[in-house]
């Protein structure tokens, strides 16, 4: 039942501080991770050297964050693939190897397929100490059934054909893997761990006052009713959410739209760059930030016109072409969460400004079940 809400996206977006805070509780105490998070499964976890995630479409993008976390934190080497890709390439999986599977539904034909070709070359000998995990929305699903672990993210039942609170509990459950396997390993200092921990309990916070932009982007939105593509720049862990970003707005809006690392402007996409094209900037108050804003003054000079997703307390304020929305702080790592709450608003409100089918967008399935 949509209640209040016009669609089971709007009502889906909102529903995050409190999905996004049942999974954190999940695995964490006020300070530190469970006693019993994924107790049972430490001697696994404890032998794993490398991390290859599968997964496809926006669980493929929450990957590519989880990428930046594994590496950053615990200084495991992860990669991170689109399961229609690995399956068939004939990839190495050296051993020793966990693979993380991602899946909102658990019955994407693709990342099950690709788990399947792994578990073959297991049994045949070709990877040794291979172990399996899925983070999954759909606790009865194929794929928690065929995988040695099972992280669950408690966002509830998704409807809307586009991903939104499915998001942000993997990226919350990925960051719980990543701190337990470092702290199993003992490759995170417990402080660091404490620190990722007691920011994990202020995700709600900021989700909630995130949920204020509401109107403010409708507004914006306006700004991209009438465009026919759009670009969405980020660094860092953001990088992926402007990956994501492009992905939300065109399945919902049919707005064509690339997401890019911003030190990749000047390689390419820069020429795209006119006072027709708008411009999406994800800049979190990091340690990106200046690099990101000489990337904002290259596009601005060419006379784009900036939508830019900045922190409260950054210095960053609205001129002429550059439109400023202030998103809370958030601790570095764990910004995408927070900052997907203003991109997913923004593909909403485009997209039913345009008229189409929030919920149904025309060509696409829930769950693709054939490849
Ligand atoms: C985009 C979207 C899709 C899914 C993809 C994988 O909003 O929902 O890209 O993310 O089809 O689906 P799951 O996560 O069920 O494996």
């Amino acid at each position: 039942d949509k209640g209040e809400f016009k669609h089971y996206m709007l009502k889906e977006i909102y529903e995050q501080p409190d999905a996004v805070a049942r999974t954190v509780e999940m695995g964490a105490t006020s300070n530190d991770l469970k006693e019993e998070f994924l107790q049972r499964h430490e001697a696994l976890l404890a032998k794993v050297r490398n991390i290859q995630v599968l997964a496809c479409g926006t669980s493929y993008h929450a990957g590519l964050i989880a990428k930046y976390w594994f590496e950053n934190l615990t200084r495991l080497p992860c990669s991170v693939e689109v399961a229609s890709e690995f399956r068939y390439r004939n990839p190495v999986v050296v051993d020793d190897t966990l693979i993380i599977c991602l899946s909102q539904s658990g019955e994407t034909a693709d990342t099950l397929s690709a788990l399947r070709e792994t578990q073959r070359r297991a049994k045949v000998g070709e990877i040794k100490g291979l172990t399996t995990l899925s983070v999954c929305n759909v606790a009865t699903s194929s794929l928690v059934r065929e995988t040695d672990i099972f992280i669950p993210t408690l966002a509830g039942v998704e409807i809307g054909v586009a991903s939104t609170k499915a998001f942000t509990t993997q990226l919350a459950a990925l960051m719980l893997l990543v701190l337990k396997v470092g702290k199993v390993q003992q490759r995170i200092e417990p402080e660091q761990l404490s620190e990722i921990v007691t920011e994990m309990h202020k995700l709600k916070g900021q989700l909630d006052r995130s949920l204020n932009l509401d109107q403010a982007i409708e507004a914006m939105g306006q700004k991209f009713e009438a465009k026919h593509s759009t670009l969405f720049l980020g660094r860092g862990v953001q990088f992926p959410l402007a990956l994501e970003g492009a992905l939300k707005l065109k399945e919902i809006s049919y707005i064509h739209a690339e997401g890019y690392a911003a030190g990749e402007l000047k390689h390419g996409p820069l020429a795209l760059v006119d006072k027709d094209m708008p411009i999406v900037v994800l800049a979190p108050k990091d340690s990106m930030l200046d690099k990101l804003k000489a990337n904002m003054q290259e596009v601005h000079a060419r006379h784009g016109e900036l939508f830019v997703f900045a922190s409260e307390s950054s210095q960053l304020v609205s001129e002429e072409r550059l439109h400023v929305i202030h998103v809370p702080d958030v601790n570095e790592h764990l910004a995408p969460i927070v900052y997907s709450i203003p991109v997913q608003f923004l593909s909403y409100h485009v997209a039913v400004m345009r008229g189409t089918d929030v919920d149904q967008p025309r060509n696409l399935a829930k769950s693709v079940t054939v490849e």
